[in-house]
């Protein structure tokens, strides 16, 4: 296949016919790998879709890679997680495009919330370095209880309570907007308040104010 036909964008409604396929790319992956990807059922795959909290990666009508974001403690932190790629479109860097989507959009939507992850895989944790994420302990990430009840779908959630919640089998890593260079800060509220005239000028229309 060519990996420059594959379209990487932000998930919509029309995706939502391929979250069954979402849920089972990523239920074979945590068959396959014995570590943990937490399960999601197409119902909260669907959500992110509409919700536009996803990103998905399309190879004509052919869904081959899926992220999706939620923001916790009310948007103090966001966390972009369900990284997959299909196995017969891995190693094209695809997953690559993916994360750099996803993190564009949790840049976009929350441009002020602590960005983190939690992973065992090594390209996630290279990826995440590439682009400003750190490795912390848990105890820098979000204390949101409903975020971790998320690992509950984990093979791996015993080891978690067992310690807990103070460690487990992934790192995790976070990005602190606090930190970053004053220019990408920015560059990144640049685009937030361009999004935010949009959003004034359709209302306005809609409501026909002049
Ligand atoms: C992890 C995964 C998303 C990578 O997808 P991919 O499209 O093959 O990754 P890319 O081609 O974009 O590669 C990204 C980087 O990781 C490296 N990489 C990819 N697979 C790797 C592997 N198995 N071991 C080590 N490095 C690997 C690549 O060489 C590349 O590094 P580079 O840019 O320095 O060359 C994919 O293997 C997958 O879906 N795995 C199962 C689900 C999973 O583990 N998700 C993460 C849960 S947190």
């Amino acid at each position: 296949m060519d990996a420059n036909n594959i379209t990487v964008s932000f998930a919509t409604a029309e995706h939502v016919k391929h979250a069954e396929r979402v849920c089972q790319l990523i239920y074979e992956s945590a068959l396959q790998r014995g570590t943990g990807i937490a399960r999601r059922s197409p119902e909260y795959i669907s959500a992110k879709m509409t919700g536009g909290k996803s990103v998905v990666a399309m190879d004509g009508d052919k869904l081959v890679g899926f992220s999706y974001i939620e923001c916790w403690e009310h948007g103090d932190f966001v966390a972009t997680s369900g990284l997959i790629v299909d196995p017969d479109y891995r190693n094209l860097g695809l997953a690559s495009k993916i994360k750099e989507k996803t993190f564009q959009l949790a840049r976009l939507r929350f441009p002020y919330a602590k960005i983190f992850s939690i992973t065992t895989s090594l390209p996630v944790m290279k990826l995440n370095t590439r682009m400003g994420y750190k490795p912390v302990t848990f105890s820098e990430l979000t204390t949101d209880e409903e975020f971790w009840r998320g690992c509950e779908g984990c093979v791996n959630f015993d080891i978690l309570q067992r310690n807990n919640r103070r460690l487990c089998i992934c790192t995790g890593m976070l990005f602190d907007p606090g930190t970053q260079p004053v220019d990408d800060a920015q560059e990144q509220q640049q685009q937030v308040n361009k999004m935010a005239e949009s959003v004034k000028h359709r209302i306005a229309r809609l409501l026909h104010i002049k």
